[in-house]
């Protein structure tokens, strides 16, 4: 393998080069903060479709391109990538109704790329975001990564795809090196740096950013839906701990923390961090979102037992620190 960067022997062995796809998002950026902060090199590649530059740690080299431009990719790889955190995504479950083949371009060809270029490149570890959203009409809830999945939005349907791409090429009975992927089914992620502008993604953060500029809150169908929220540094602390972590290998493993919010309970939550309830603040009620999940929440057994991994952020602590970050950005720009 060719390393770009000369290393001791020690850090060769202590240490990766490890590219992260969407690296300039909010999820990829504090899992690449993380892996800085334990001595690893970190490459970012990015398109910066929802992604910003400052999400990008200073360490990090960050190169804008397309996750499913293979010449990108290959200018990459050539460099020496001991790892891959395949995050890159078009995350948004509206955007793909609207748009299903940009959706399935990032999101399934995307990962074939990526794909591709691990066994070009004979990159030994793939970990890959994958979603809650695969299990879709699913009744069981704490959901187990057991259940089968039942996917109802053209977003999870491409994530799934990408999933069983990446289980299903690491069980290729050709390839002539180790290839060890592990996915996350993550449920709803949040926290600081979760875009407050883009109205497509993140529900609790529109929020935020709706009481912030002082727009009404929309609720789709009658609010008694409900997400599993997980905060984004349990997330990146389990994407970590996993790298090196040959119990999660080949596994598929849910990250949330089995506790479901109803986006009512959500926005009483929300109102009440700025004095407001739902009747002294403007909330608008429309019909349900093709693709909506009824209720959602993780079984997280199998992350305990392989990682010993459990969310360590509760949900009322991490969103009032979310919402006193967000009122800090929104003073600085104004
Ligand atoms: N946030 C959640 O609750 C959640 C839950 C489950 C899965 N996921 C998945 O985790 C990943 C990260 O989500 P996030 O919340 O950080 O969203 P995000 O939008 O902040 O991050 C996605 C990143 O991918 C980049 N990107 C999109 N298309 C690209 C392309 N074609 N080429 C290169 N880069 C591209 C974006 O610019 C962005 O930086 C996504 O794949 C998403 O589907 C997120």
């Amino acid at each position: 393998m060719r390393l770009s960067h000369r290393k001791t022997q020690q850090q060769v062995n202590l240490t990766k080069r490890i590219l992260i796809t969407g690296g300039a998002g909010f999820i990829g950026g504090h899992i690449a903060e993380l892996l800085l902060t334990q001595g690893h090199q970190v490459v970012a590649v990015d398109n910066l479709a929802t992604g910003k530059q400052q999400n990008v740690p200073d360490g990090a080299q960050l190169v804008i391109g397309d996750v499913s431009d293979s010449v990108v990719l290959e200018s990459i790889f050539e460099t020496g990538i001991d790892a891959v955190m395949h995050i890159a995504g078009q995350a948004s479950i509206s955007l793909s109704f609207a748009n299903p083949a940009a959706d399935l371009n990032t999101n399934t060809l995307g990962t074939i790329r990526v794909l591709q270029a691990c066994l070009k490149h004979k990159v030994p570890r793939l970990l890959f975001a994958s979603s809650m959203t695969i299990y879709g009409a699913n009744p069981v809830t704490p959901t187990p990564e057991t259940e089968p999945a039942n996917p109802i939005s053209y977003y999870a349907i491409t994530k799934y795809a990408a999933e069983r791409y990446v289980h299903a090429t690491a069980l290729r009975p050709d390839l002539d090196f180790n290839f060890n992927v592990t996915s996350f089914r993550m449920f709803n992620v949040y926290g600081p740096r979760q875009s407050l502008t883009n109205s497509y993604q993140g529900v609790f953060a529109i929020f935020v950013g709706n009481v912030l500029r002082g727009e009404p809150i929309r609720i789709y169908s009658d609010g008694e839906q409900a997400r599993d929220f997980v905060h984004v540094t349990d997330v990146a602390r389990a994407w970590v701990t996993a790298l090196d972590n040959p119990s999660s290998y080949g596994q598929v493993i849910n990250l949330g923390t089995g506790q479901p919010t109803s986006v009512n309970e959500l926005a009483d939550l929300v109102l009440a961090a700025f004095g407001h309830t739902r009747d002294t603040y403007p909330v608008e009620y429309r019909t349900a979102q093709a693709g909506d999940m009824r209720v959602s929440a993780a079984d997280i057994h199998l992350a305990q037992s392989l990682l010993g991994w459990s969310p360590q952020v509760a949900v009322n602590d991490g969103m009032a620190e979310t919402i006193a970050w967000a009122r800090q950005i929104s003073q600085s720009i104004k």
